[in-house]
């Protein structure tokens, strides 16, 4: 088959920023593409990115997430950068595509060794130890909301500071430095959206969100060698203290990989798990019956989580290179090549899902990639559902009746996207 190469318009509708802030074009463009060319070629007109190929077909996203050996995660940006990002990290880094060294940056033999250290501590049985603590924080946080009712944006009360209190807890950084981390992340993560990064200026060149990205990540690298210090002095029982006293191989993590362990884990466990959260939220405060549903049977709250991360799909894509010439539901891909696994396309690809755009809490076999597949499935993915069902377990009990107070809006993002304000008005039991 000749390889399907997108029209400048697709090209550049995919790597926009933008076109992630509108939904239901982007899931209407992603449905196009998967239908008629669902391994396509994109090239930026203005070729400010390399060519890559976009993967649409959840079969082919979980293939290809599954096949570690095949498809790999460093030698190419683990997500997608433009060219003068890219050539500014390995500048920066003396070679490598990426500014941060992290787990999802790595392959093996070093991944598995690196990811073993922190694994026991996040499967549930740790995580029932910390409980107790995620429902006292769930608890306060609803009397906030509720104190600030009966009219709230649930962002920036709820959903944002929540699941980032937890992950702070987690690694064992004080109440006081949270703002500072969720102003780093943001700047990570938000660097394409005038809201969130720090300049609140649209249309940033490449070179200054990569300036954004740089300025954060050499704050958290800071941060963390100090808190790393100060747990090889006073040990507990958090994150913070595995990674800081942990070893590979007989011998202690290197800065760099300690850094990048810290800050893959504090940026990647809070702005996901809020995305969910808000998502669940709005799609209660859309649906009152549903409300009334999960209010009168809270068995149902498992479903209702599953459904928000998968409807939500926080995470939107990963790249991967391919490691050897191989073919992709008939498209051929030489090795070298760059691949952009798209996950809000395969989480609503309709060969999996029935009626993908539906937000169906009853739905069977909810087989979503929303945390990935393979080596790299995301470490934290029991935490973030546990944190969501505790959480919305004690809205259910506070809460009467929800809905829309005003029109949610998304953040411009092509990596984490999700809700960046959600105005509801509700009524306290
Ligand atoms: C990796 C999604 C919450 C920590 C990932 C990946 C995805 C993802 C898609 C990459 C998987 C792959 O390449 O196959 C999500 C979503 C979340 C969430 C949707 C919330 C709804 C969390 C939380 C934590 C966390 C709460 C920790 C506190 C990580 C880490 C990795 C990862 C450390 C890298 C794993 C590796 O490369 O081995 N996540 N995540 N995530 N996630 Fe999550």
């Amino acid at each position: 088959m000749n390889a399907p190469v997108a029209t400048p318009e697709t090209a550049i509708a995919v790597i926009d920023p933008k076109s992630y802030a509108a939904w239901d074009p982007l899931l209407d463009l992603f449905d196009k593409i998967r239908a008629e060319t669902p391994v396509l070629r994109i090239e930026s007109p203005t070729d400010d990115h390399a060519p890559f190929w976009l993967i649409t077909r959840h079969e082919d996203v979980m293939r290809i997430s599954k096949d570690n050996a095949t498809f790999l995660n460093s030698p190419r940006p683990t997500v997608l950068t433009n060219r003068a990002g890219e050539a500014l990290a390995r500048e920066i880094t003396g070679g490598s595509p990426n500014l941060v060294q992290s787990l999802v940056a790595l392959d093996a033999p070093k991944h598995p060794k690196l990811r073993r250290l922190t694994q026991e501590w996040f499967m549930p049985k740790n995580l029932k130890l910390i409980e107790a603590d995620i429902r006292d924080l769930a608890k306060r946080t609803v009397d906030r909301l509720i104190a600030a009712g009966p009219e709230a944006d649930f962002v920036p009360l709820v959903s944002a500071p929540y699941p980032l209190h937890v992950v702070m807890q987690i690694l064992g950084v004080p109440e006081e430095d949270e703002p500072r981390m969720l102003f780093l992340t943001q700047q990570m993560f938000g660097g394409q959206d005038e809201d969130l990064n720090k300049t609140g200026m649209a249309n940033l060149s490449p070179e200054q969100i990569s300036q954004i990205v740089l300025g954060a990540v050499k704050d958290f690298t800071e941060y963390f060698e100090k808190l790393a210090e100060d747990r090889r002095q006073n040990p507990g029982k958090d994150v913070a203290t595995i990674l800081a006293t942990g070893t590979i191989d007989g011998q202690p993590l290197d800065p760099l990989d300690l850094a990048g362990y810290y800050i893959i884990v504090a940026a990647a466990g809070h702005d996901t798990t809020s995305a969910s959260t808000a998502g669940a939220m709005l799609a209660l405060a859309k649906d009152p019956e549903q409300f009334a549903k999960v209010k009168a049977d809270r068995s149902l709250v498992p479903g209702i989580v599953e459904e928000a991360i998968r409807w939500t799909t926080p995470v939107q894509h990963f790249m991967r290179m391919a490691n050897e010439d191989v073919e992709i539901s008939g498209v051929k891909i030489a090795k070298g090549d760059w691949l952009m696994i798209n996950y809000v396309a395969a989480n609503h690809d309709p060969a999996q899902f029935d009626q993908p755009r539906k937000f169906d809490a009853t739905r069977d076999q909810n087989r979503h990639i929303a945390f990935g597949a393979g080596a790299h499935q995301c470490l934290g993915l029991h935490l973030a559902r546990l944190e969501m069902r505790i959480l919305f377990e004690e809205i259910l009990d506070r809460l009467d009746s929800i809905e829309l107070a005003g029109e949610p809006k998304r953040a411009n993002s092509t990596f984490v996207g999700g809700l960046k304000t959600l105005p509801v008005r509700f009524r306290a039991s």
